[in-house]
């Protein structure tokens, strides 16, 4: 991995990923032994869309490696209001902070605000694109609940404007995963994504139910349908709650399926599966602070060791 930068999952290979998910499980089992290990560094927090668990799991991160944030805050209490560009706001930052982590509605933004900061920059999400971090949790609670060879995994939901589903699907063609796509014909994945994935050597399965396919799946990958990234809220309205799963339903799957989803869930997982010994969508959002803690050490590089 370059050592400066998380922009896209496209770039990890997989010893890159594995790199991080060994380095996050000896963070997992002895998270004291680095507790100090970044100390007086700070983490720079521009999140110019809503977040909770990216932005507080990245502030628990540095927090216990001894380190500390800086917060842009709300974007309506920035100078974003008084017309300040992206390029200026991420330059003046970089100079406060030690590293950077940004979400933005515009796809392409971290691509572009790397180009003007000298400090490691994390894309948090930029609209419909990437959000290779949370990829790299999923990566980890994949790993820890089915094991990533020989795994075959359904992705349903909002395929295409889901970042995290675009950023996980390029980051499995690493571990030559089974990757079956599940949605209607309106969110497919995007045919770049299809193109890119076949570049891989992937083979790409859509499909419009998941009843066909969810007895072979391994772990079931559910997303939000992205209501805010929608032109058009009747095109919304038209998918909106077609695609739930609930305790019922999973009859007919493994007994030891997986179902995850990066959160937050609307309706697609009725609280009734929260008792299954499927869900592990609250253990993923918990994996965010131990992979979050190893890549910033990773980016951060030796600190004061
Ligand atoms: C996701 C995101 O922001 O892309 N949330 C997250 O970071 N866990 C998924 C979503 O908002 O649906």
């Amino acid at each position: 991995m370059r050592q400066d930068h998380l922009v896209t999952s496209k770039q990890l290979s997989r010893a890159d990923v594995e790199a991080v998910l060994d380095r996050a499980a000896e963070i997992d089992a002895d998270p004291g032994a680095v507790a100090d290990r970044h100390a007086g560094s700070l983490l720079g927090l521009l999140f110019f869309e809503p977040s909770t668990r990216t932005k507080m799991s990245f502030e628990a991160a540095i927090k216990r490696l001894g380190g500390d944030t800086v917060d842009m805050g709300a974007v309506d209490a920035s100078s974003v209001t008084k017309g300040e560009s992206l390029a200026d706001t991420v330059r003046v930052a970089a100079g406060y902070a030690d590293a950077l982590v940004l979400r933005h509605p515009r796809q392409g933004a971290a691509t572009m605000a790397d180009e003007f900061v000298d400090v490691p920059l994390i894309n948090a999400g930029d609209g419909a694109g990437h959000h290779p971090s949370q990829t790299l949790l999923d990566l980890y609670t994949i790993r820890e609940n089915a094991g990533l060879d020989d795994l075959t995994i359904g992705i349903m939901g909002d395929l295409k404007y889901g970042r995290t589903v675009h950023s996980l699907s390029y980051a499995l063609t690493n571990f030559e995963a089974d990757q079956h796509f599940i949605s209607p014909e309106s969110l497919q994945l995007p045919r770049e994504v299809v193109y890119d994935l076949h570049l891989e050597g992937a083979t790409v399965r859509e499909h419009e139910g998941y009843e066909a396919i969810l007895p072979s799946l391994d772990v079931l990958y559910v997303t939000r349908i992205q209501r805010e990234r929608f032109p058009d809220e009747n095109e919304y309205q038209q998918v909106a709650g077609e695609y739930r799963i609930d305790a019922d339903a999973l009859e007919a799957a493994e007994d030891d399926l997986t179902v995850m989803h990066p959160l937050p869930r609307v309706d697609e997982i009725a609280p009734d599966v929260d008792d299954t010994d499927h869900a592990a969508y609250f253990e993923q959002a918990h994996n965010g602070v131990p992979v979050r803690m190893a890549l910033l050490d990773m980016l951060l590089g030796d600190g004061d060791e």
